[in-house]
């Protein structure tokens, strides 16, 4: 009896599949078919059947069909395999589920003396030495812009990372862990830097972490993609299956930084084994390590309660960075008011005195009290008309009232907790 045996393609079996297909290779000509339509033809449950030893797959086919047509995409052997007769038994495996969807042929194309060719030689299908293969290249961008659109994502405005004020530490951190590296990979290859392929952001509501993501895809001119858990439940197939979804079609994408904001909704802790909760997390584990193989695509979570998050989720390897992004210091909050107030206006202002007593506003909490000042002080003007002579105390004054007016959304819990959590999960 053979040690191996052959079944369907799972999901679960995708990682070492898609090690394999990367491992084996025996020619250095690129396939005609890449990894990324492979994948996307298994995430749309195209036939498929792996060979297995026990837990470990050591040989796949896959193949896609148009009406009574099929072709195989793909066919690989671990390499301490071969010369077993796996490659043919998969192809019998293959054929037999083929035949069943009423597939009448069988094409493969197939790079010179790539595996597989003796395979399906004993397999019974001929050789057509004298066909030869053409392709052309539809513009990336059509086929990408589509992809895109679907996937709701654009390349955000220039600028937007300039627009940050203040928040130095967390600027300079992010610049230097994550934009610079994926910038300039050759300079990070020479020095055996990996750039990262997936970050956390972890903070109190309201302190930019979305904000930061933003900035560094308008940074990398890379397009930004932000995913709401709630999107995906609207996915027919439940909340796995949208996730999965989603992640093939980035696949196809050139470049991308993938964003989740409120990853706790998704990621949380899989306490109860029966909850949706749980499954998803689960399937979020498996689908981070075949995202991380692409090399400019950032994925970004975003969370205000990283304890909540799965321990397996923060374990090395998945995420590079666990970055925390807090409420800003008094230098900060100096900055943010003056984004807001506008650097003309704020040289007639008290900025002391608002950077004092806006103690535990976020980025958010300043910018809702800048324009309620706004709003006050365009209705007065339509009121009364301009004040000729408004100053320095009445106009701080107006921010300070302002400022009273704004709930804060930091509570000292908020700050403890963000505390803690810096000393216990921050990786930077
Ligand atoms: N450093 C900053 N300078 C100027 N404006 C900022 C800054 N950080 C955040 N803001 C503004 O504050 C608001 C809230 O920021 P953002 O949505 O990024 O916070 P968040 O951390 O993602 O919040 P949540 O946890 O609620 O999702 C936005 O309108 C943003 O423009
Ligand atoms: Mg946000």
């Amino acid at each position: 009896m053979s040690p191996w045996r052959v079944r369907s393609l799972e999901e679960a079996d995708l990682d070492q599949v898609v090690r394999i297909w990367e491992e084996a290779r025996d020619t250095t000509a690129d396939p005609a078919v890449s990894l990324a339509e492979v994948v996307g033809a298994l995430h749309a449950d195209a036939p498929a059947v792996v060979a297995v030893v026990g837990d470990q797959v050591v040989g796949a086919v896959v193949s896609s069909v148009a009406q009574e047509r099929a072709w195989v995409l793909r066919l690989a052997i671990a390499r301490q395999w071969r010369r077993h007769g796996i490659g043919s038994a998969l192809l019998a495996a293959l054929e037999e589920r083929l035949g069943q969807v009423g597939v009448r042929r069988i094409g493969a194309l197939l790079p010179e003396g790539e595996v597989g060719e003796q395979a399906f030689a004993n397999s019974g299908y001929t050789g057509r030495p004298d066909l030869g293969y053409f392709e052309k290249q539809l513009t990336g961008d059509s086929a990408e812009a589509t992809m895109l659109d679907q996937l709701g994502g654009e390349v955000p405005a220039e600028g937007l990372w300039d627009g940050i004020a203040g928040m130095s530490e967390e600027k300079t951190l992010i610049e230097r862990r994550l934009v610079l590296p994926l910038e300039n990979p050759a300079v990070a290859e020479r020095y055996r830097l990996v750039p990262p392929r997936a970050v956390v952001l972890f903070g109190p509501p309201g302190t930019g972490k979305t904000t930061f993501a933003r900035a560094v895809a308008s940074r990398l001119r890379w397009p930004f993609i932000e995913v709401f858990p709630y999107q995906l439940a609207d996915d027919a197939h439940g909340v796995a299956a949208g996730l999965r979804r989603l992640f093939a079609r980035v696949e196809h994408l050139e470049e991308a930084v993938l964003f989740f904001d409120e990853a706790e909704e998704i990621a949380s802790e899989r306490l109860d084994p029966t909850t949706l909760a749980h499954r998803v997390t689960n399937e979020l584990l498996k689908l981070i390590p075949q995202f991380r193989r692409g090399k400019r695509r950032l994925l970004i979570c975003a969370t205000n309660a990283v304890r909540s998050l799965d321990p397996a989720f923060l374990r090395p390897g998945r995420f590079d960075y666990l970055i925390p992004v807090g409420p800003p210091d008094a230098e900060a909050r100096r900055a943010i008011w003056i984004r807001y107030i506008g650097p003309d206006r704020a040289a007639g202002i008290e900025l002391d005195a608002l950077v004092e007593a806006s103690d535990r506003f976020t980025p958010a909490d300043i910018e809702y009290a800048a324009h309620t000042a706004a709003q006050r002080a365009f209705e007065r003007h339509l009121a009364v008309g301009p004040q000729q002579s408004a100053d320095r105390t009445q106009l701080t004054g107006d921010y300070l009232q302002a400022i009273a007016h704004t709930r804060t959304s930091l509570t000292e819990e908020d700050i403890r907790a963000f505390d803690h959590d810096l000393r216990a999960a921050a990786r930077v």
